[in-house]
Order: structure tokens, then C-alpha cells, then sequence
């Protein structure tokens, strides 16, 4: 809200009114103020505003409000923020009902959202799909509603890709869990007492998680083998020294947005065949195969499982999707026939500075994007992709 001091005569107390005093007459400064309370840490550890971004809002002219102990379970204390010129409230609903800005990870709870109100803005990932009725009644009540894993993949929004930034770091976490619940060696060692041979690694759908995942097996000494159902992928996995698995005879499918579409049940089957040769001799096996807005696709078989050799991984990160094997279970791990399926609702739980960081980067992006710095206002142009698309309208 625009809010300003009740009494100012003075013009050079550094007050909102006076803030922009020239030594002549005091010039009225608009500070718009961007809000953020902690997310329920069972569930998200990420925190949407962390000290590096501080510095960048308040260069844009934004106020910042924080709940008292925001990143303090990522070790970052109250005064780091202070220090910045953060304000801290204990009371999490006042920074709710007086910020024009409140920026999240996922959304709020149903208390915290009743205290949302016209005009005020919401940011975060918010999940329209699964909270249609809660959003409803934020619309109902004029409340500006930007829900960031709506952004469009075009250049210009890369660099507020939470979806992107999100899913690199998972791909990456996905494999060193992966390896840690594999109880051989990853890289070939050569050693007087005999050679242990370099673990086989196969990730399943090569998209932004996948490719991660390619890469970090191979800095590791893994053999590393992809499969995606978009030909784009053979070049990405190659180029990243993974082996790329082509189901033959099979067509390109892809969208022109540049995501999958679902597989026909010849392809189906040919992959099935594909990899249940392939999987016997695989170790580990990464899963990120995901066709948006859809349950994911079960691609790692009952029978297929079976035939892997006891002691193998797979870790499928398509868990809350449903997953991509026949048993994945969210935040489980299963055992059949001495494979570990393991599944994860939230991985980046297991790396939280390195997500927020990015996470709080993107958001600053989107933000710097929507704001006029001339009028001191968000400025929500429908012309604009990247603004109509996040909208939820
Ligand atoms: P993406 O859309 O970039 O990649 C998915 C890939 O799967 C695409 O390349 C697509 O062509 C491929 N694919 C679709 N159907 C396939 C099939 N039948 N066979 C082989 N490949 C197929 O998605 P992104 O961002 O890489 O995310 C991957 C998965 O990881 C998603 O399920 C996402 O929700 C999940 N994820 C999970 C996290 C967690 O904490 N559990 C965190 C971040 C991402």
C-alpha cells in the first residue's frame, strides 16, 4: 500500500514524505512493499527472498517485509536481512493485509489467504490445476494472481524459469541420491586387487531435469545412456557423452512449444521392448519423463523390474506425477527384488539455499519486469507474454 507518514513539516527527517527532500521542497516518494512470511518448513524449506535479491528490490525502490526467523533454518539470521534494510514483522497476517507484493513458493493456507485482499498481488507457484477453488476466491476479491510455472519457454523469460532452475538442480540431486543408495563404486578403478567396472547409468526423458542428470552421471565416471520420445534429446545427450537410446522406426514427438506429446501405443510398445533389454545391464536408473499437464507416463514395468540385476536404483522423479515406474511411491523407498525404486515429492528440499537462490533470482526477474519504475506501480500489460501468461485469470 501507498502508505505515508501522517505529519511531516520537517522535509528532511527521512521519513516516506520527505525521503526525496532536494533541499527545497520535500518531494512525496512512493515505496511499494513487497511482503514474504515462512512456508510450512515440513513441506518447503525454499524461501522465495533471500540477502543477495534484498539488495536488488531495494535498489528497484521496494520495501521489504519478512517474518521474524525467515531463513533462519537455512542459517541466514534476522540481522543479515537488517543489515540490508529489511523489516521484520512477528506478526505473519500484518505483512499479508499491508503488502502490495507478497511473493511464496507454494500457496498459502486458507487462513493466510482469506487476509488477501483488492489489488493486493500474489507470486509464487500456485499450482491453478490443483487449487482452483482456493484461487477463485482470490479472484473473486480482485487480488492479482501470477503463477510462475506458467511462464512461456521463450528467451526472453529464461531468466525467470523457475521451472528450469528448479528441475537443473533436481536433475542433479536426483543422481547423487541415486548414487548414495548404490552400494558399489560409480567410476571405473583400476586397482592392484582387480578393476571395478564404471556403474551404468540410464536417465529416462532427457528434458531440463534429464539433461542435468546426463551430466552429472558422466562428470561422476558413470556409463551414461538417455532416452526421450523428442528426437532434439539424441543431439543433448550426446553432446553431454551419454549414449542415446532410439526407439527405431519410431516418430518425432514433439510439440511445436517444444514439449512431448504422448506416446501412441506402437511407440509404447517398441520402448517397452527397448528398455527391457536395456534395463538388465543398467544399474541406475534416473526417471524425469513427463508429459505436462498429464499423469506421467508408466514406463519402467512390473516384468522390467524384475529382470534388473538385485542392488540396482531408481530414482524417479516423476514421483508426483505419479511416477514412472510401476511402484514408485512419494517420499518412499520401495524394494522389489532387491531394486530400490525411491520416489521424491520434493528434492529441492534437499538442497534449499542453492533453489532459493535461484528461485529468489527468478522471481526478482519477473518482478523487475512487471514493475514501471516511473509510475512506482506494478504495471500488469496483457500485451505482454510473459505477464498474460502467468495471469491467472
Ligand atoms: P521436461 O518437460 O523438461 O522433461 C520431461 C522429458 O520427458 C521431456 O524431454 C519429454 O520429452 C520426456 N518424455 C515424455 N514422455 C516420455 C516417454 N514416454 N519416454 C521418454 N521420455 C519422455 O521436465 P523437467 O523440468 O525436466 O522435469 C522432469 C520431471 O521432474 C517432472 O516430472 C517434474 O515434475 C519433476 N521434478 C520433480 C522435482 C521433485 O522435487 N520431485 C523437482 C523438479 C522437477
Amino acid at each position: 500500500m501507498e502508505q505515508l507518514h501522517k505529519v511531516c513539516t520537517m522535509g528532511n527527517c527521512g521519513c516516506d514524505i520527505c525521503f526525496g527532500f532536494n533541499g527545497n521542497i520535500p518531494t512525496i516518494k512512493f515505496q511499494m512493499k513487497i511482503g514474504s512470511i515462512s512456508e510450512n518448513q515440513k513441506f518447503e524449506k525454499r524461501i522465495a527472498v533471500t540477502p543477495d535479491i534484498v539488495k536488488k528490490y531495494i535498489s528497484l525502490g521496494f520495501e521489504i517485509v519478512l517474518s521474524e526467523n525467515y531463513g533462519s533454518h537455512l542459517g541466514i539470521k534476522d540481522k543479515e536481512y537488517l543489515d540490508l534494510g529489511v523489516k521484520f514483522k512477528k506478526n505473519e497476517d500484518e505483512i499479508l493485509q499491508s503488502s502490495d507484493l507478497i511473493i511464496q513458493l507454494g500457496i498459502l493456507s486458507d487462513n493466510k489467504i482469506s487476509l488477501i485482499k483488492d489489488n493486493q498481488t500474489l507470486i509464487g507457484v500456485l499450482n491453478p490445476y490443483e487449487n482452483e477453488e482456493k484461487l477463485k476466491n482470490l479472484k473473486e476479491r480482485k487480488v492479482n494472481l501470477f503463477s510462475l510455472e506458467l511462464l512461456p519457454r521463450i528467451t526472453r523469460a529464461q531468466s525467470m524459469d523457475i521451472l528450469s532452475s528448479q528441475a537443473n538442480l533436481a536433475g542433479y540431486k536426483a543422481v547423487i541420491e541415486s548414487f548414495a543408495n548404490f552400494e558399489k563404486a560409480i567410476p571405473m578403478m583400476m586397482t592392484a586387487a582387480g578393476t571395478i567396472p564404471a556403474a551404468k547409468v540410464l536417465v529416462v526423458g532427457a528434458g531440463v531435469a534429464g539433461l542435468q542428470a546426463v551430466a552429472t552421471a558422466k562428470r561422476m565416471g558413470a556409463i551414461v545412456f538417455g532416452t526421450d520420445v523428442r528426437m532434439a534429446s539424441k543431439e543433448q545427450v550426446e553432446s553431454l557423452g551419454g549414449k542415446f537410446l532410439t526407439v527405431e522406426g519410431s516418430e518425432n514427438l514433439e510439440t511445436e512449444g517444444g514439449y512431448a506429446k504422448e506416446a501412441s501405443e506402437d511407440f509404447k510398445k517398441k520402448q517397452e521392448e527397448l528398455l527391457a533389454d536395456t534395463l538388465k545391464k543398467i544399474d541406475i536408473v534416473v526417471c524425469t519423463a513427463l508429459i505436462p499437464g498429464k499423469k506421467a507416463p508408466l514406463i519402467i514395468k512390473d516384468h522390467m523390474i524384475s529382470n534388473m540385476q538385485p542392488g540396482s536404483v531408481i530414482y524417479d522423479l516423476a514421483a508426483v506425477q505419479g511416477g514412472n515406474t510401476a511402484f514408485t511411491e512419494a517420499d518412499k523407498i520401495v524394494e522389489k527384488n532387491g531394486v530400490k525404486i525411491m520416489g521424491e515429492s520434493n528434492i529441492l528440499n534437499k538442497l534449499p539455499i542453492s533453489a532459493s537462490n535461484l528461485y529468489a533470482k527468478n522471481v526478482f526477474n519477473f518482478i523487475e519486469n512487471l514493475y514501471d519504475r516511473d509510475q512506482k506501480k506494478i504495471n500488469i500489460n496483457l500485451e505482454d507474454e510473459i505477464i498474460s501468461k502467468t495471469l491467472i485469470k
